[in-house]
């Protein structure tokens, strides 16, 4: 279900509720080893294959990862043909793995575009999965948080046509592509560039980021503990001081105090 930072402050929790990533760094991946940029998406995949799981064990309840967004149609053709190919490939390959282990698959963008075979997988993975509860995988795909926006703009209009001008984000949000998860509490992006680029811009509004150098394709456990740990060390103060949250009878909302006061971590999160 949709929550909002800035209508209700979310409970603290040690571990992210949602994760969203930016998976870049591919292209250079591939060049630091001579190979074409699209060796790079290739072992992409893997690292997918890998976070997933790693977010399972982690008790990760949603990952949402930016797979192609509106503006990567100005790659160049092959590149493109390429990546769309190996969508194709991976949820031929993957979706009954997802499904054996619990995942529900979602795919959020403007699918208009895509061949009507990828759609007729996207269509089957999404319903094969349905029922799935323990990861909640949400692919961005010919997504831009600004197309979102829009959508559920005119979707809001054509819906409530007499509310014009009284508008409220409780009426907005369940237009939005992702209405069924909470706000992602940590984003990562990997490669070493440290921007948004049109992700998911109305929910990462009070979401803690973290930036890696490393190129996806070699995205591991022990940076995605060290992200955690990063997010374990936030004081997330969604609009509050520092001294009201130390004052705050219950912890619960405020994660400072609760690493200060934890008895022992456990030891996935050695920095914490
Ligand atoms: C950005 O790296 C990466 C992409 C635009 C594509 C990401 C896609 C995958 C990892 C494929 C698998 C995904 C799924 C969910 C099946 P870049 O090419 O911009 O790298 P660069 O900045 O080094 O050039």
């Amino acid at each position: 279900m949709f929550s909002s930072s800035t209508r209700t402050i979310p409970a603290h929790s040690p571990v992210p509720r949602h994760l969203a990533v930016i998976m870049d760094g591919n292209g250079r991946w591939a060049k630091k080893r001579f190979l074409p940029r699209v060796a790079g998406h290739q072992q992409g995949v893997e690292t997918v294959r890998r976070l997933v799981k790693g977010c399972t064990d982690r008790g990760i309840g949603h990952l949402t990862l930016f797979a192609f967004s509106s503006e990567n149609w100005r790659r160049p053709a092959e590149e493109v043909k390429y990546l769309m190919n190996l969508f194709v490939a991976a949820l031929e390959r993957e979706v009954g793995r997802m499904h054996q282990n619990g995942v529900r698959l979602r795919i959020i963008g403007d699918l208009s575009a895509f061949e009507p075979r990828l759609i007729d997988l996207i269509r089957r993975g999404e319903s094969l999965t349905a029922g799935n509860e323990k990861l909640h995988l949400t692919v961005a795909a010919n997504y831009g948080g600004r197309w979102d926006l829009m959508q559920a703009f005119n979707g809001l209009v054509q819906a409530y046509p007499e509310k014009a001008g009284n508008y409220t984000e409780v009426d907005l949000e369940p237009f939005l592509a992702m209405n069924y998860a909470p706000e992602p509490d940590l984003f990562i992006r990997t490669g070493g560039e440290q921007r948004i680029s049109n992700f998911l811009l109305w929910q990462l509004a009070y979401c803690e980021l973290f930036f890696t150098e490393q190129c996806w394709p070699d995205f591991d456990e022990a940076t995605l503990d060290t992200a955690i740990a990063s997010f374990r060390k936030r004081e997330r103060r969604f609009g509050r001081t520092s001294e009201q949250l130390l004052a705050a009878p219950d912890n619960k909302t405020n994660p400072l105090a609760a690493v200060l006061t934890a008895p022992t971590l456990p030891a996935e999160f050695p920095d914490a």
